[in-house]
């Protein structure tokens, strides 16, 4: 179960954040506000304490929270982005942390090792780790080293089609894993139930669970239904401004 979730309020500079579709056109800062203020709700809905950390207008992508840092049971690993644009945005986060763990249980991820939080999937004390443009195999060395200090594990998973592992799976508890396009046929997720997202919703393969609950992005039926008829229930929460610049539910916050 989770207790708590940092959130990261998006800055102006949003309109700005990195994007592989351009055809979608930039965020609305208005609405990408709104739809962040809900995301919290939701994410209050599911019994969590939200930190809401101030916008920094210096780093266009760093309401993606997530990438900046892996919360373990174990301890906490400040990363060290792949972006160039996004790498200085750890040095925001290691405060905060500091307020949830002793020094002792933050580790760090050096040069010239890059990882960022998109690529790290959990599930129980095992932790896949996305080899992509963002986060070499340095970055994945370090941060499986760091794993093993603690008691945990870890296991590389390459990827060439999207952005981060978890642009296209997602692990939502009981066996259960949520899997589009290049994810779907993977040796190394064989032993889940694999929900197999169709190509038309890829997109929503980006769902969280938390404490029970999965949030789903809105408009994506086949998902939101496929969900449902897995056992969870299900908020909805609309995304449409933070898709624009290749960003999902995941990358919005970290939950531990
Ligand atoms: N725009 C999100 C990212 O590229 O990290």
């Amino acid at each position: 179960m989770f207790k708590n979730v940092i959130v990261k309020t998006p800055c102006k500079a949003v309109t700005q954040g990195i994007t592989s579709a351009p055809e979608l056109g930039q965020p609305d800062y208005s609405l990408a506000l709104k739809q962040h203020a809900a995301y919290i709700e939701a994410l209050k809905q599911c019994g969590v304490s939200v930190t809401v950390l101030p916008a920094d207008e210096s780093f266009p992508d760093s309401c993606f929270v997530e990438d900046v840092a892996v919360i373990t049971p174990k301890c906490a690993i400040v990363t060290n982005p792949g972006a160039a644009t996004r790498n200085q945005e750890t040095k925001a986060i290691v405060p905060v942390l500091k307020q949830f763990f002793p020094e002792d249980k933050i580790e760090y991820i050096t040069a010239p090792g890059t990882l960022e939080g998109g690529d790290v999937m959990m599930v129980g004390t095992h932790f896949y780790v996305g080899r992509s443009a963002r986060t070499n195999e340095e970055g994945i060395k370090q941060f499986i080293a760091i794993l093993e200090k603690h008691g945990l594990t870890g296991s590389e998973v390459p990827l060439t089609e999207v952005l981060h592992l978890k642009t296209g799976v997602n692990y939502i508890e009981n066996n259960n894993m949520l899997v589009a396009g290049e994810f779907i046929t993977k040796a190394e997720f064989a032993q889940y139930n694999k929900i197999v997202i169709p190509q038309s919703e890829s997109y929503a393969a980006n769902c969280i669970w938390v404490n029970g609950t999965v949030i789903v992005p809105c408009g994506y039926p086949t998902v939101e239904k496929a969900v449902k008829d897995a056992g969870y229930p299900v908020i909805l929460v609309d995304t449409s401004e933070f898709r624009k610049i290749d960003g999902g539910l995941s990358c919005l916050s970290l939950r531990f």
